[in-house]
């Protein structure tokens, strides 16, 4: 029995098909990979997106290639090539490295190390939501930025599958939206995935993020994380940092949810996450729509990184951590 199937990711047999999440909320498009630079293109345009995914994804499909009789140096070169994708987030890395190993051990020992791959993600997360469960109080007015639930994961997600686990226990959590400029992983999917699980919550633009906090609005952050490095700077969606600043301000707790396989021991600290820089045009276009002149000058970083400083604790699948000595290998 091979079949795996998360909210935005389905294998079966050899093949592997993905939930657009371009196209959401709007159409539930569903896409079957085609070829390594199919693959690379949806990691790139973030069809398939979010730390733990993007790594579930690329292992799988080399369990696609090994099914389909790729010679062994022709998967140690895909796996050299998705690796290289997307930059920042390390679970990538990570999940290739595990399953490096075994490319020589032929197609059913590949997709056995794949499967476990995306079996553990999912019961890493529902260890993060158990992990998590005792920083919400009932009622709770918590901010969260870009979208860290089931469409980035195997599972129920990371952020948001604590907030989730919450509801589900009867703490009646309050979310607060951040848009999350500029593809709205926020307004698009965290909104989406909120409203189907009955969580309550209102959408701002990042920008009003400051007021609510200046308010006393916001009772908790809860983010997740793309890499955490050694010394516990974490990297995330851009804007997180603000938030972590605003909340160090106003005395307001502000925790990282993520799974282990989003830490990097090897990596010191802030200067040495790599953060990706991308195309201008999300910042000068929504869709069709000009918003700037076309050959306006950006700054487009994917991710910014909070110092350790600013961050309460790192709600993990090995429980909360607050002392970031515990990511050292
Ligand atoms: O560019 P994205 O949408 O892949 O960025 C995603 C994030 O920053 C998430 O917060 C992070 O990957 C955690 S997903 C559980």
């Amino acid at each position: 029995m091979t079949l795996r199937q998360a909210t935005a990711l389905r294998y079966q047999d050899g093949q592997l098909q993905i939930l657009d999440q371009r196209a959401l909320p709007g159409r539930q498009q569903w896409l079957t990979v085609q070829s390594t630079e199919h693959l690379v293109e949806l990691i790139k345009s973030l069809a398939i997106r979010g730390a733990p995914l993007i790594g579930i994804a690329a292992v799988l499909y080399l369990a696609v290639l090994a099914r389909q009789g790729l010679a062994l140096e022709a998967l140690r070169q895909t796996s050299q090539v998705l690796r290289q994708s997307r930059p920042t987030a390390v679970n990538l890395m990570n999940l290739l490295d595990r399953i490096n190993p075994v490319l020589d051990q032929g197609a059913e020992q590949v997709e056995a190390a794949a499967l476990a791959l995306f079996d553990e993600d999912l019961a890493l997360c529902d260890a993060i939501a158990e992990a998590g469960l005792p920083l919400i109080k009932p009622g709770m007015r918590i901010l969260t930025h870009c979208n860290t639930g089931g469409l980035p994961t195997a599972g129920r997600g990371t952020a948001l599958g604590i907030i989730t686990r919450a509801q589900e226990a009867g703490l009646g959590p309050f979310v607060w939206v951040d848009e999350t400029r500029p593809l709205l992983q926020g307004a698009r999917l965290t909104a989406y995935e909120l409203k189907a699980a009955g969580v309550a919550h209102r959408l701002q633009v990042d920008s009003a993020a400051a007021s609510l906090f200046a308010d006393g609005q916001v009772d908790l952050v809860l983010v997740g994380a793309d890499r955490i490095a050694a010394n516990g700077d974490t990297a995330n969606k851009v804007g997180t940092l603000m938030l972590a600043v605003l909340a160090k301000h106003y005395g307001v707790p502000f925790y990282i949810a993520a799974p282990w396989t989003t830490v990097d021991p090897a990596c010191p600290g802030a200067g040495a996450i790599p953060i990706e820089d991308r195309d201008g045009s999300e910042v000068c276009q929504l869709g069709e729509q000009q918003l700037a002149p076309a050959d306006t000058q950006t700054y487009n970083p994917g991710f910014d990184v909070t110092p350790a400083d600013l961050i309460s604790g790192w709600v993990t699948d090995r429980g909360l951590i607050t002392d970031p000595g515990a990511f050292i290998a």
